[in-house]
């Protein structure tokens, strides 16, 4: 019967008629591979759960290994490191200390569970008494520079630490470094440390596109890292810009980036789509904590089903172009994705 209307001879809900028929025309699929699950590892102290991401802890070196094996058992291939040392100061030196909590941390990852892939984000608030990512201007600095503010961030000077504390956490055993500090000329620097030790088997990730963004709210919880004055906006991105973060991803690929990413993720999914578009390298988005959080809290309150808007949340993310996702909800998503 020829239809009423014309336009009625293409009807797109002919394939969404059956789950078969669906399943034949899905253009992505999400799986365990797809997942990099963050962890947050304390030098001294208890096991604790962090109040504003529920499901999710600050480990110690004791929990490491038997999570490292969990990990690996949901078909999750790596994990990224966030240390949280007992001391901090001006320079972040327990950042560079081999025996800092992330390569030991790193080294029982390493004994327990040698293929998981380990990541090491590397940038200095953790590690920092004022938490900020590198050095401060101050006029008791020797690297005071008084053409600059009181309390603005060093670039070079942070650079030649970050060599530095790269060197550490690869030497203990990290297959990918991940600096996350927006300091101009990170790539470049760690790279040519890293192979001046012999380290060029070691691949970076960048936080190429990282926004100065609110959504990492409860991240400064778990990893107690909060800024102590002003915020970070001097060297994260501007929200407001795109073509700005195409110039960052693009001196990111000359410098030699590995993979490249874009933080946060899900508001930030054009960002995302435009660097897919424009490059071949492998492309990471990172679900923060805030994104995590909001999920939870509406499911917590029974607005919104859990299982179902995280695995969404995480779909949306790879079809604009994650090829892998950093999220909290890994673990999770692994064994509803398996189950
Ligand atoms: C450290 C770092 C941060 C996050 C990852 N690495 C915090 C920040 O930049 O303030 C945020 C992660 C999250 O919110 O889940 N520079």
């Amino acid at each position: 019967m020829t239809p009423k209307h014309a336009s009625l001879q293409l009807r797109p809900r002919r394939l969404r008629r059956t789950v078969a028929l669906r399943r034949m025309v899905r253009e992505t699929t999400l799986t365990p591979d797809d997942f990099i699950y963050p962890l947050f590892i304390r030098e001294s102290g208890e096991k604790r759960p962090i109040n504003s991401m529920p499901g999710q802890y600050q480990l110690t070196l004791k929990d490491i290994a038997e999570e490292a094996r969990q990990v690996a058992a949901l078909g999750i291939p790596s994990v990224i490191l966030f240390g949280i040392p007992d001391k901090k100061d001006t320079c972040g030196s327990e950042n560079y200390n081999p025996q800092g909590i992330v390569p030991q941390a790193i080294h029982a990852i390493k004994d327990a569970v040698p293929e998981l892939v380990v990541i090491s984000d590397m940038c200095f608030c953790e590690y920092t008494d004022h938490g900020h990512c590198g050095i401060i201007n101050t006029p008791d600095s020797e690297h005071y520079t008084p053409n600059l503010p009181h309390g603005y961030l060093l670039n070079d000077p942070t650079l030649e630490l970050l060599g530095q504390a790269a060197v550490v956490h690869a030497e203990a055993g990290a297959d990918v470094i991940a600096p996350s500090g927006m300091i101009d000329g990170m790539v470049e620097v760690i790279r040519a440390a890293l192979d001046s030790h012999s380290l060029e088997h070691v691949a970076i990730m960048s936080y190429a596109a990282k926004y100065a963004s609110n959504f990492y709210g409860p991240f400064r919880d778990a990893a107690e890292s909060p800024p102590s004055f002003g915020d970070r906006s001097t060297y994260q991105m501007d929200p407001a810009n795109r073509r700005e973060a195409l110039k960052e991803i693009a001196l990111d690929v000359k410098e030699g980036a590995d993979i490249l990413m874009v933080k946060p993720a899900l508001p930030y999914l054009d960002i995302l789509a435009a660097l897919r578009q424009s490059y071949n390298l492998p492309t990471a988005a990172y679900q923060v904590s805030g994104e995590y959080s909001m999920i939870h809290a509406a499911a917590q309150q029974g607005w919104l089903n859990l299982e179902k808007t995280a695995l969404e949340s995480l779909m949306c993310i790879k079809r604009a172009g994650a090829d892998m996702i950093l999220t909290y909800f890994a673990k999770e998503a692994a064994k509803w994705l398996n189950s």
